[in-house]
């Protein structure tokens, strides 16, 4: 049974929504993930910020999240699950992988607003965003995620996710999962 809502681009009508989205993280910005813009971000730098990047452009002056663009940046799409005028969650595709995404983040990130949890939005995301990684022609996408993260653990494996490795990750000292969703299989 699908949700309702839809996957859109970030616009400039979203100012209110946006602010909305963002505040449900506040209390613990770590849970965002899939957004990568400054939070003080306005939302004009906003939009300008991720339709650059979706169009491949890397912006040698910007920043991302306080921090410069580094030298494995790649190309990258966020969308975010709207319905009733809200933004109820982000999803942020990457176009291919680094050594460093193939370590930790992989394809694709996604966070879903506290409210709007468990009522399948971060399913509903990755399987439209898995439709477009066809479109793109990335036939196999890499998700990767905490050991201990059941609902994303959930999310993918009911997305077709094979488990390919489960360890220890350097970088985070984290627990993680390695999952390959290969696009003839969704
Ligand atoms: C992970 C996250 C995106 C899931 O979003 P969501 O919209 O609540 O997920 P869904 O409603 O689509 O649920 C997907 C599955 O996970 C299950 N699930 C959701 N939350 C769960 C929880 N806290 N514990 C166990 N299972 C859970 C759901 O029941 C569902 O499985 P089902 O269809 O078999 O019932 C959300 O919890 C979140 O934003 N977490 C913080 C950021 C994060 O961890 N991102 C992922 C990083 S890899």
């Amino acid at each position: 049974m699908p949700i309702p809502g839809r996957l859109v681009s970030l616009g400039l009508e979203h100012i209110d929504a946006l602010e909305a989205f963002l505040s449900e993280f506040d209390t613990n910005p770590t849970e965002l993930q899939g957004y990568f813009c400054h939070r003080d971000a306005s939302i004009e730098e906003a939009v300008a910020l991720l339709d650059a990047w979706s169009a491949g452009e890397r912006l040698e002056d910007t920043w991302v999240r306080g921090e410069p663009l580094g030298q494995d940046w790649v190309q990258n799409s966020t969308w975010f699950w709207e319905f009733d005028e809200q933004l109820q969650g982000v999803i942020n595709l990457r176009h291919r992988l680094t050594p460093a995404l193939k370590q930790e983040g992989g394809h694709i990130g996604y966070s879903v607003a506290q409210p709007f949890r468990r009522q399948g939005v971060a399913s509903a995301m990755l399987n439209e965003v898995l439709g477009l990684c066809r479109e793109l022609e990335i036939p196999r996408t890499l998700l990767t995620c905490r050991s201990d993260n059941l609902a994303s653990i959930r999310t993918i494996e009911k997305n077709g996710g094979v488990l390919n490795r489960e360890g220890w990750s350097k970088p985070s000292g984290q627990t993680l999962r390695w999952y390959w969703v290969s696009l003839s299989d969704t």
